[in-house]
């Protein structure tokens, strides 16, 4: 083919992107390296503990190894551990002397989540902290990790942002679950109580001045950010 400079852009919508289908995330989880055992033996004990099955996705997950590993991260504080699956994700992704502090609210979950971390590849690299997400990171020294991820209760996403930019070093990973609100972001009457929170989350990340941060469509979207 004759190397002829095209004006027009492939898709015409300049500066826009591609419209994402279904079709295109069974793409991108079919080309995704699968979560392995080890997580698929947590995810059917937890189920069979009743834990809520509630966990990030294995592209989100490999998304988000892939930031810390880019990033050189060493440190990283975690709200919301539930089963320990991110937690246990996040520590594959650090050198053998990082850690990942995750703070967990419940007792039956902290418990789970100790239990199966003892037994993972990264049991010396993970603390989990029990108690509310408020309470401990107020614990958590300023400057002291590389990264955040945000999860857990969405009311308190403010607060958690607050703490987690003291937390944070400049130049620092932010993180935040759920900017797609479970599937309900457009929707005028959501049923679930937390997605009007979610709702005005995303609109004050997005005009906080103390980040540089986009929302990535993987999972029910990601929010990522650098501390600036
Ligand atoms: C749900 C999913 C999440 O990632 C979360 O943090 C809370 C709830 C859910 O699907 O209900
Ligand atoms: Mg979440």
């Amino acid at each position: 083919m004759p190397a002829t400079k095209r004006i027009q852009p492939r898709i015409n919508m300049s500066a826009e992107s591609t419209r994402i289908t279904t079709d295109h995330f069974q793409y991108i989880a079919a080309r995704t390296i699968p979560e392995d055992a080890f997580l698929r033996d947590l995810n059917a004990a937890a189920a069979a503990a009743e834990i809520p099955p509630i966990r990030i996705s294995a592209e989100q997950a490999a998304l988000m190894r892939i930031l810390l590993t880019a990033a050189n991260t060493k440190t990283v504080v975690e709200v919301g551990t539930l089963a320990g699956y991110s937690a246990i994700n996040m520590a594959r992704a650090l050198p053998a002397d990082g850690h990942v502090h995750t703070i967990e609210a419940l007792s039956k979950h902290a418990d789970f989540a100790r239990d199966w971390i003892a037994r993972s590849d990264v049991a010396d690299r993970i603390t989990v902290h029990e108690g509310k997400g408020a309470d401990v990171l107020r614990t958590l020294p300023a400057d002291s990790a590389d990264a955040a991820f945000l999860d857990a209760d969405k009311p308190k996403y403010p607060l958690y942002l607050d703490e987690c930019l003291r937390i944070v070093r400049t130049g620092g990973l932010i993180m935040a679950d759920n900017a797609f609100a479970f599937g309900q972001l457009f929707d005028e009457n959501p049923t679930d109580p937390e997605a009007p929170a979610m709702k005005a989350f995303n609109d004050k990340i997005a005009a906080d001045p103390r980040l540089d941060a986009v929302i990535i469509p993987i999972g029910d979207g990601l929010w990522i950010g650098v501390k600036k």
